[in-house]
């Protein structure tokens, strides 16, 4: 991570993580173990600093900023509890998922009330277009992840139906972030245009980003590594694999993948297979020119010191690990 951006997080994370704290300690004591297990279990914190950010770039200065950046985070984590029973994946920011450990009724019902309270924080901000922008992330981020359940293990899932599962159930939640801090800045439509941009292409590169890195080892990241051949998801180091695949092959790798229970040697298998012919490498290529855009966007707005923490935030996403 360069640098200015390491500084900046640095800076900003402790009024983020008060923000949270306060938000955790006023929830139901049924609801309280659950939250803390998944927010105090570090993650990286990208959606609220990209509140925090806009909000700065376009010239707001006060302290309340921390609380629809805390908001992002909860329904971020809202979304995860969710998404671990969605994906029956066991671990979650280096601990056991929040449904192993509390149970997939309460880890769901846990997330609920986790949307439920970001959704409060932002209605006390007290302008509907922040409500309505949070509202729509969510709307969003469970289409896509519908979708995505939809496609599952399916090897005629194209391209577009890969571009709108990454587009709504992960970018709409990142564009938001940034349109939460533009809009408490007051911004006029013309710069929230070049915000939303910026954060819908950051987006959708993250969530490919993240795809190759499924098959990184679960040190690294957290999560189980190849959970996404697992579980049926014919994300882009997938498909690049499958595609150079003889007649024959492809036969036995669409029967794997559409059983509901592959044997585990065989996943490692083909992930090794995967890292080795650097398809989890290819597909972070393919992240480039969404994040091209992004950078165009960004110069489109005010030449603020924020802007060129938001321009290396493009490099990380990019090159990031975990
Ligand atoms: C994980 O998001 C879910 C995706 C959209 C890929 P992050 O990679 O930001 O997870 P944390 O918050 O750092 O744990
Ligand atoms: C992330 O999808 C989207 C949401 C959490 C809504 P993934 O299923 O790829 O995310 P990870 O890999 O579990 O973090
Ligand atoms: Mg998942
Ligand atoms: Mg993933």
């Amino acid at each position: 991570m360069h640098a200015s951006l390491k500084t900046r997080f640095a800076a900003e994370l402790p009024a983020v993580e008060t923000a949270l704290a306060r938000a955790v300690s006023e929830m139901p004591a049924s609801v309280k173990p659950i939250a803390e297990h998944i927010l105090q279990a570090g993650g990286k914190r990208l959606r609220p600093l990209l509140t925090v950010l806009f909000a700065r770039l376009l010239g707001y200065r006060e302290d309340d900023i921390y609380i629809p950046a805390a908001a992002m985070e909860m329904l971020h984590a809202a979304t995860l509890l969710h998404d671990d029973v969605l994906d029956a994946a066991s671990t979650r920011r280096g601990r056991q998922a929040a449904h192993m450990r509390f149970g997939i009724v309460p880890a769901v019902l846990a997330g609920d009330a986790l949307l439920a309270q970001a959704n409060a924080l932002v209605a006390h901000c007290g302008d509907c277009r922040l409500s309505a922008c949070f509202s729509e992330a969510t709307v969003r981020t469970a289409a896509g992840e519908i979708l995505e359940i939809a496609y599952q293990g399916r090897v005629d899932q194209g391209p577009e139906v890969y571009t709108q599962i990454i587009t709504d159930k992960t970018a709409w939640l990142i564009r938001a972030s940034c349109e939460m801090g533009a809009l408490k800045a007051g911004a006029g439509e013309e710069t929230l245009t070049h915000v939303r941009r910026y954060g819908f292409e950051l987006g959708k590169a993250f969530q490919i980003v993240d795809d190759a890195l499924d098959f990184a080892p679960s040190e690294k990241t957290g999560k189980p590594a190849c959970g996404d051949l697992r579980e049926g998801k014919l994300t882009p180091p997938l498909a690049l694999y499958r595609e150079s695949l003889s007649p024959a092959g492809r036969k036995d790798f669409d029967a794997l993948f559409t059983s509901k229970e592959a044997d585990a040697h065989a996943i490692e298998d083909i992930g090794a297979r995967i890292r080795l012919a650097g398809f989890d490498a290819q597909t972070r290529a393919l992240a480039t020119h969404r994040l091209e855009e992004a950078r165009a966007a960004l110069f489109a707005l005010p030449d603020a010191p924020e802007r060129s923490v938001l321009e290396q935030m493009i490099a990380h996403v990019r090159d990031r690990e975990n």
